[in-house]
């Protein structure tokens, strides 16, 4: 069995009203994560974001960073893999991170809280890939799902969020009352907080790509692990965050 860690809850985009991706920018976060010791990243953009589409096809479509293909996602020149991903808002306003192939993750509809879980899962269904979804930062304030048996029947694991680090083991009980796995989150913005939470991917696929990547979260053999520097990179990435959005608003 080989180990592999995983950032299963990035952005690219600094904010959802962020027309063009900056790629200065992106570049320090894949940087950073890979000398942080991450195999691979998904980048689970809010499909909402005005951004979305133009940042997914320029990575997965047409590869502008000109990575090797591992099979839905590429392995980029620092040695870090992408996968594609979204960050979907419900009607309820909780979020659903998706790993789904990007053909698949296109074809989804971007308005915010147009889908329920319900029919998230029947439009995925009637795509006919494989996909997982994960319950992001369920316990967030206006991101809570009230029904957790629905919920938990839905989905194929729960996050441990970074940002709610403190509150890590309402997490890790939901996912044991439900005997789901856990996933690490960072849902970083920016560079600094990229691997402040990880997923621990435990494969004898030998290799990861995307396929094996989702066959992991749907068999349970993924497990969130807190960075032991999350305090600090949480409060770094939030003062560094303010700065970056004050600058997109000028
Ligand atoms: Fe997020």
């Amino acid at each position: 069995m080989e180990e592999f860690r995983v950032d299963t809850h990035t952005h690219l985009l600094v904010d959802k009203t962020e027309h063009e991706p900056d790629w200065c920018e992106i570049q320090k976060t894949l940087d950073l994560a890979a000398s942080s010791g991450l195999s691979a990243i998904c980048v689970t953009e809010h499909i909402e974001a005005v951004g979305y589409g133009k940042l997914i096809e320029q990575l997965f479509v047409k590869n502008h960073l000109k990575g090797i293909d591992v099979g839905g996602g590429y392995r980029l020149s620092n040695g870090i893999t992408i996968f594609p991903g979204a960050e979907i808002q419900l009607v309820n306003g909780s979020n659903i991170g998706v790993h789904a192939p990007v053909e698949v993750l296109l074809r989804l509809d971007r308005r915010a809280g147009w889908y329920s879980l319900e029919s998230l899962r029947e439009d995925l269904d009637n795509f006919g890939e494989r996909y997982a979804l994960v319950a992001h930062h369920i316990f967030w304030p206006n991101k809570t799902y009230p029904d957790h048996d629905l919920l938990a029947g839905l989905v194929h694991a729960i996050e441990k969020p970074a940002k709610d680090f403190r509150n890590g083991g309402a997490y890790q009980q939901l996912a044991s009352k439900y005997v789901l796995p856990t996933t690490g989150g960072s849902d970083a913005h920016n560079f600094i907080q990229v691997g402040a939470s990880y997923t621990k991917i435990t494969t004898d696929a030998g290799q990861l790509n995307h396929s094996s990547f989702i066959d992991s979260l749907l068999n349970k053999e993924c497990q969130a692990v807190d960075s032991v520097l999350i305090d600090r990179l949480i409060v770094m990435a939030k003062v560094y965050r303010q700065q970056q959005l004050s600058q997109l608003r000028k």
